[in-house]
């Protein structure tokens, strides 16, 4: 089991992703973080894929938790939004204000500071464009929906996502169905419709993920299942004659071998390939949202790989020499690089003989995360590796370029705090 609420050290991605079939992730989407594979899984990325391919709209969506700092391990998920953002993704962001109250006891208003102050402005100075963020405890259709959403699931379910007990409270208990509201809604009528959703995520959030993705086949009239032929099954208590005559006429557009049947509620479709299953998915899906305001293809994810912490472990609020905060002054982060550790050898003779070890080290994970150019990136790698470089200029090398960053961003900040207003609509 994964508990989104710990902070729990690192995961073995390999075996995560085996246990819950989290998939590799297979795309070449033309950005560093997925070149360099620090993208490490996915869920269901053939819907993006299909979007970008055909030009078709798609969602954005993250969220916010408004505790602690803003630091580099949580901004590559901000990173991959601004990204697809360039691609034409249809950007949403909500801040868990209801979340962070339920689970850590932070006040509403406290919560809306946070956001603002600690994670919004840095998003806008990082190169955020105009897009929606909103406060779960304001936002109805959120609620509205997450209240929906606990029809189609129980106590036993969440007790084995989560290992919720008896003496869990009902609104943390309640906290993962505003999660799946919060990306879920982006499909509601009155947001643009069903369409594809990417949602950039770290592991420890994927009994979310599994969540949403399995409530939004069951808010559907129509699943589809794939065993060498399509079969479509057509949910819902009244009589579905109407829904099998529309998922059949559908179909027999493309395909000659269709058949329907009114008694098992499917509709089975002989010579469809796999590659077509988005399509068809999203095709059902707009034709079953004229009837059903809660029509959602399933939401994709990506996976990313944890920073790694100054101090070895994972980069967390928790400790705080261990972590970069877009809000550190530029001479204390300088500070807290020259004293992180590093995957160098004990001795500098030893470096030169053996080489260092960069995929264990901090510093290297800053050039990795932080550095575009690739080639350059390559060619630490390689020096640090053929011993040719030493653990004092990386980490020179590397505390100039972030603090110079970081005196960039804090500039860039005041200006956001001007544009505020086309972020948040209220
Ligand atoms: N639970 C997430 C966290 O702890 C925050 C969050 C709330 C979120 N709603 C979301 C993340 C929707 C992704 C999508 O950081």
């Amino acid at each position: 089991m994964i508990n989104p609420w710990s902070s729990s050290d690192f995961f073995d991605y390999e075996r995560l992703k085996k246990e819950f079939g989290i998939e590799e992730m297979n795309y070449n989407f033309d950005n560093f973080l997925f070149r360099r594979h620090l993208i490490l899984g996915q869920r269901s990325i053939d819907y993006i894929d299909y979007a970008l391919k055909n030009s078709l709209k798609f969602n954005v969506m993250t969220g916010l938790m408004p505790s602690g700092e803003m630091h580099l391990g949580n901004k590559s998920a901000i990173d991959q939004v601004i990204f697809f953002q360039k691609l034409g993704g249809r950007v949403s962001i909500a801040v868990a204000d209801l979340e962070s109250y339920s689970t850590r006891g932070i006040s509403l208003e406290k919560a809306r500071n946070v956001a603002i102050e600690k994670y919004i402005l840095n998003y806008i100075a990082m190169g955020l464009e105009p897009c929606e963020i909103y406060f779960q405890s304001k936002n109805s259709d959120v609620q509205f929906l997450a209240y929906m959403l606990g029809n189609r699931t129980n106590m036993n379910e969440l007790r084995s996502l989560y290992g919720f007990t008896d003496t869990h409270d009902l609104l943390h208990i309640n906290s993962p169905l505003i999660q799946a509201a919060d990306v879920l809604h982006t499909q509601m009528k009155k947001y643009g419709g069903p369409a594809p959703t990417i949602v950039p995520v770290g592991f420890d959030q994927d009994p979310h993920i599994r969540l949403m993705r399995d409530l939004s086949k069951r808010m559907r009239i129509f699943n589809i299942q794939y065993d060498r032929d399509l079969i479509v099954s057509v949910r819902g208590k009244d009589d579905p004659k109407e829904f099998i005559d529309l998922a059949y006429d559908y179909l027999s557009k493309t395909y000659t071998n269709v058949k329907k049947d009114y008694e098992y509620r499917v509709v089975r479709c002989e010579g469809v390939s796999e590659g077509d299953l988005v399509k068809i998915d999203l095709d059902l899906a707009n034709i079953e949202s004229k009837y059903n305001d809660f029509t959602f293809v399933p939401p994709s994810a990506t996976y990313q790989k944890l920073m790694k912490g100054l101090k070895g472990g994972k980069m967390s609020s928790s400790v705080p020499d261990s972590l970069i905060s877009l809000n550190d002054d530029p001479k204390e982060a300088k500070r807290k690089i020259m004293s992180g550790m590093t995957g160098g050898r004990d001795t500098e003779e030893e470096q030169r003989r053996l080489g260092g070890e960069p995929e264990k080290c901090p510093i290297f994970d800053l050039y990795n995360y932080e550095i575009e150019d690739d080639k350059y990136v390559k060619e630490v790698y390689e020096d640090c590796k053929n011993g040719r470089r030493m653990c004092g200029f990386c980490k020179r090398e590397i505390a100039e370029k972030m603090s110079s960053w970081l005196s960039e961003l804090s500039k860039k900040r005041e200006e956001a705090r001007e544009k505020l207003s086309l972020y948040i609509h209220e």
